[in-house]
């Protein structure tokens, strides 16, 4: 018997077919200011097979403006959340309307929440703080969360495995740089990891290596446009969703399988983490 993975959402049926050419760019800063003339970049991701496309905020104004992308264009998702660099910033009646906000159609995620050591632009307390609310929507909303973590991996972790402890972590480590154990960590929890332009970078080997490893029905893949433009175009701004397939490509040959296979093990993922639309 061979099994065939069909998914089913609002009359639309993708089988293994279609899944193995299209790509899901997962972690797009559709709202950045580089990025303004979306249409032509939207057109030219669905030239290159990427057919979905996460939005992800950093705070509640884009949140509420990805949302309003979502309204006009079929093949993008949201996620609403405020980044560990934006939440100091934040009032408390912001946080109330992503409470709400986070119920409203179109909505896949909870995101970008985290921890970053690099920048220091908000007091730890308040990262964490923030990262918790987060977990703690995810585990009433039964939403994934988007994690971005910079130079605090083994914090991150720390503190998604101390969640752990109250209910189901769902989500996905984003733009993922290492180190293996957090990996290890993270995979064990049952989260997701999504790999950036960064893995194509020459100097990148630990990336690289983590990457070849994760297990096939974990992996995902994602731009962070505007930022991080993959191989063979590093440097080049804007990195826009149509070039997550130089991504996929690399981590294809990375992995040693065809990029339709990994095109279909990835977009499956992304379907079964944040919904098929
Ligand atoms: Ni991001």
């Amino acid at each position: 018997m061979i099994a065939v993975s069909v998914y089913y959402n609002a009359g639309t049926l993708l089988s293994v077919f279609e899944l193995a050419n299209m790509i899901v760019d997962t972690h797009a800063h559709l709202t950045d200011k580089n990025l303004t003339e979306l249409q032509p970049f939207l057109t030219q991701a669905r030239e290159a097979g990427v057919g979905r496309i996460i939005a992800i905020a950093t705070t509640l104004e884009d949140s509420r403006q990805c949302l309003e992308l979502v309204a006009r264009h079929d093949e993008l998702r949201a996620a609403v959340g405020i980044h560990p660099n934006n939440c100091c910033q934040a009032k408390e009646s912001d946080w109330e309307e992503i409470v709400g906000l986070c119920r409203e159609e179109g909505v896949v995620a909870l995101g970008e929440t985290g921890l970053d050591k690099y920048w220091d632009d908000c007091p730890w307390e308040i990262q964490v703080d923030y990262f918790k609310r987060h977990l703690r929507l995810s585990r009433e909303t039964s939403l994934p969360v988007v994690v971005h973590t910079r130079e605090c991996a083994e914090e991150t972790l720390g503190i998604l495995m101390e969640e752990a402890g109250l209910g189901p972590v769902n989500g996905v480590m984003h733009s993922f740089t290492g180190p293996q154990a957090v990996a290890d960590g993270c995979l064990e929890l049952g989260m997701y990891i999504s790999f950036a332009g960064m893995v194509t970078f020459k100097n990148a080997k630990e990336i690289q290596e983590i990457a070849a490893q994760i297990p096939e029905d974990r992996i995902l893949v994602e731009t962070d446009s505007p930022y991080l433009t993959p191989a063979p175009h590093r440097g080049k701004r804007p990195n826009h969703p149509a070039l997550v397939a130089y991504t996929l490509e690399f981590l294809a040959e990375l992995r040693g399988v065809s990029k339709s296979v990994l095109a279909e093990q990835t977009t499956a993922n992304a379907f079964r983490l944040f919904g098929n639309w």
